[in-house]
């Protein structure tokens, strides 16, 4: 139903941040792929893995590799965990995929980028500042320190966050908490950079903050500048029914 309410706000791009499968089966990868093929065309999604799409160390090319054609980046180059970042330019807009997706011990559902994964997402921050794009970023785990329980945390979110920090960002969105929330980091000269957790997309839940919802941002440009705009849609359980989602506006009260 979700899907449906989608396909007719006739969004230009999507942007999804993990967590299709429940345990990282191979039957749920293809499942997935199948679902992704029927949402859109790869190149008009972004997507990103969650922690349970790694919970376990399998092959690549039984797993992650069946949505090879929705993360790779425009030079198609992603046949290995180790080639995120991923970059993709639509119009304006960059948007980066990091992979924060790491298998962990059992009870856990930590993440984490490692030093090579934020040295180059440095890079592509700096180059694309220099492009004057919308730098758009996509990660699972909550980058702020403190963003999440201890046990589901992202391990190195002070060092991540400090990327952030210093080279700047337009839009960070991430998923895992299954929560619409709205925080926010200073980026170089004083710029806030909103950091949006995004929710569940299929949750089956019935209290406004958990349920079921998805988030519709537009971009415009403004002068040397870009206005930043965010709608949601939920799903309201009760009327079984998608309405407008006035409750919370994530850009707000940062
Ligand atoms: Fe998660």
């Amino acid at each position: 139903m979700l899907v449906e309410d989608l396909r007719a706000s006739k969004a230009q791009h999507l942007a999804i941040t993990g967590d299709l499968t429940q345990l990282g089966l191979d039957s749920e990868f293809q499942d997935a792929q199948k679902w992704l093929r029927e949402l859109s065309t790869p190149s008009r999604v972004s997507l990103i893995p969650g922690n349970h799409d790694c919970l376990v160390a399998d092959d690549w090319q039984r797993t992650l590799h069946r949505w090879h054609e929705f993360m790779a980046s425009d030079d198609t180059s992603l046949n290995h965990p180790g080639d995120f970042p991923t970059s993709r330019i639509r119009g304006p807009v960059m948007f980066i995929g990091l992979s924060s997706a790491v298998p962990t011990a059992p009870f856990l559902a930590t993440g984490s980028l490692g030093r090579q994964q934020r040295q180059r997402l440095r890079e592509m921050l700096e180059s694309a500042r220099e492009r004057s794009l919308f730098r758009v970023v996509l990660i699972h785990h909550p980058p702020l320190p403190g963003g999440y329980k201890w046990r589901k945390r992202l391990v190195d979110s002070r060092a991540t966050s400090e990327v952030l920090r210093q080279s700047g960002a337009e839009l960070v969105l991430h998923g895992h908490t299954h929560r619409l929330t709205g925080m926010s980091l200073e980026g170089p000269g004083g710029k806030r950079i909103p950091v949006v957790g995004l929710s569940s997309a299929s949750a089956g839940e019935v209290s406004p903050e958990r349920a079921a919802r998805y988030s519709l941002w537009t971009v415009t440009r403004n002068g040397g500048s870009f206005r930043l705009q965010h709608r949601s849609r939920v799903y309201d359980a009760p009327s079984h029914r998608i309405r407008e989602g006035h409750d919370w506006n994530p850009l707000q009260d940062q």
